[in-house]
């Protein structure tokens, strides 16, 4: 079974409380359990991190090289900022998606820069928890397309 990493980083453990309006009154349990069964109905396994400190996260990704075969990955406020985070997705060679519950090109202008994009396959932002699913679908897909067989 493959299995993806589902990483969230700084003050992500807050949603819920944590300017519902602009990020949803959704527990970060009640969406780990969500995009867990999502993952589960379509025969993927997902382990569930989520830290506010740079350093634990470089590690988790340093981990996550020859064990997970995809990461779904809401940096949080390192998105803007953090070089060694992106240097950590572009070390391991394991294909991560970058989710961001709000519209990140929306609000203040330092948020529309992500370090991190161009190291990812792709970025789902302003889609609320629905974006966590919306990457599974997208790591699903690149597995799918790379199968024996699908002609490529
Ligand atoms: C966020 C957007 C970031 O700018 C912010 O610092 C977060 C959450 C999002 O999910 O919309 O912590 O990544």
């Amino acid at each position: 079974m493959e299995t993806y990493l589902l990483l969230n980083g700084p003050n992500l453990n807050l949603l819920g409380v944590r300017e519902p309006k602009v990020y949803g009154f959704d527990t970060l349990q009640a969406i780990e359990e969500e995009v867990c069964a999502y993952g589960h109905a379509h025969g993927i396994g997902i382990d569930c991190f989520q830290s506010n400190h740079e350093g634990v996260l470089i590690d988790k990704l340093h981990e996550a090289r020859g064990r997970y075969d995809g990461i779904i990955y809401n940096p949080g406020a390192h998105t803007h900022y953090s070089y060694a985070l992106r240097d950590a997705i572009a070390s391991i060679e394991v294909p991560t998606v970058e989710v961001h519950l709000s519209d990140i090109e929306a609000r203040e202008g330092f948020r529309a820069v992500s370090v991190m994009k161009d190291v990812c396959i792709a970025q789902v932002k302003g889609k609320g928890k629905q974006g966590y699913k919306e990457a599974i679908d997208i790591l699903l897909r690149r597995t799918r397309l790379r199968e024996p067989g699908a002609g490529i």
